[in-house]
């Protein structure tokens, strides 16, 4: 686990569209007594919306395509590496990293999903709750192992689906406690080592 010593936990942070929690999380490290410090944001879309809010931010952006993904995680790599990076959060990042990456980097990494995992990993979520007459819905930030959406579980939240919900709303409806449970997560994460 990292040792914190007082100091800021480098963040890296994985997106590959929108960007709306990268967004959240670095309004929660421009906090004054913020635990993590965004060095460095990881994309593998040229053309990803969120990429902005980077660079606005004036945070270091690594662009790398997945094509040969050995190849782009080894570049990676050495970017964790460069940036002293401690913890990744992975926000709305397409790709699924290997295990030999999961294993090489050794230090915690996070996800967010929105639904309430274990149920409905993957894509298409809220379509698929709406379809089954879901009751309640949400999102999960865990931990990050070599399976799809699992690992532990470190905070999630849960709504209630509304009858007037559609695929839009309740996306956007669970997207707002999004931009809160992931910077929670994080405090939670480093206040129970
Ligand atoms: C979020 O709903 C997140 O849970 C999922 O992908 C979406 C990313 O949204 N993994 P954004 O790019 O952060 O706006």
């Amino acid at each position: 686990m990292v040792e914190l010593n007082g100091k800021k936990i480098n963040t890296a942070v994985f997106i590959s569209g929108r960007g709306t929690n990268l967004k959240s999380l670095i309004e929660f490290s421009n906090k004054k007594n913020s635990l993590i410090s965004i060095k460095l944001v990881i994309c593998n879309k040229p053309r990803a919306k969120g990429l902005y809010y980077a660079k606005k931010s004036k945070i270091k952006i690594y662009l790398t395509n997945f094509k040969h993904k050995n190849l782009s995680e080894y570049r990676i790599l050495k970017k964790l590496k460069k940036y002293k990076i401690n913890l990744i959060a992975l926000a709305g990042f397409m790709k699924i990293l290997s295990s030999s990456f999961i294993k090489k980097f050794n230090k915690p990494i996070l996800n967010i999903h929105p639904s309430l995992l274990p149920k409905y990993k993957g894509l298409n979520t809220h379509r698929r709750v709406l379809n089954n007459k879901e009751k309640f819905s949400g999102s999960t930030v865990h931990l990050v192992d070599a399976k799809l959406d699992s690992g532990k579980i470190i905070l999630q939240k849960k709504i209630k689906i509304l009858k007037s919900d559609n695929e839009k709303n309740l996306e956007q409806r669970i997207l707002k406690i999004e931009h809160k449970l992931y910077p929670e997560a994080i405090e939670k994460l480093f206040s129970n080592p």
